[in-house]
């Protein structure tokens, strides 16, 4: 059920998508996300071990991609629309997205996904 839904918004979201211009950047209180809880919880997930995240003291990774002006970039792992959406199904189920590829599911919730997207929008 899981894969299914997973599948169905990944469709949702590259129909949504396609190659728009530069989106505005989302502010944290339109979807919900809380950028302070986010910054704590991407410490607890160890994001930083794999990232290099601005304003997050030791997220130095070199693993994945540096998540540097992530308010202004256009795509989401080069697939995904980057809206508040597309993020928080990136965060949730990278590996339903990108099956193999290097980031892990970590368990996220929903909520817990928009505060750690909230954080990301903060990072001009
Ligand atoms: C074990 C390493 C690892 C961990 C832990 C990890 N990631 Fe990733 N992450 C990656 C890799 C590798 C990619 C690139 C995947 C791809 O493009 O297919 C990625 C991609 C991303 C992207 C898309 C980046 C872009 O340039 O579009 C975001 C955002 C992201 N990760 C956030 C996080 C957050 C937040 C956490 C913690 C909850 C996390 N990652 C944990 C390895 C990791």
């Amino acid at each position: 059920v899981r894969r299914l839904f997973s599948a169905a918004s990944l469709l949702l979201a590259l129909a949504a998508g396609g190659c728009a211009p530069k989106a505005a950047a989302p502010q944290w209180a339109d979807f919900g996300g809380d950028p302070r809880r986010g910054e704590v919880l991407i410490v607890r997930a160890g994001c930083g071990s794999c990232h290099v995240i601005p304003g997050v003291q030791s997220a130095d990774g070199l693993v994945g991609p540096p998540l540097t002006h992530f308010s202004q970039r256009t795509m989401v792992a080069g697939l995904l629309p980057n809206t508040p959406q597309g993020l928080v199904n990136w965060l949730r189920h990278p590996q339903a997205i990108v099956p193999g590829n290097g980031m892990p599911d970590v368990g996220l919730s929903d909520a817990e996904a928009r505060d750690i997207a909230a954080y990301l929008y903060t990072i001009r």
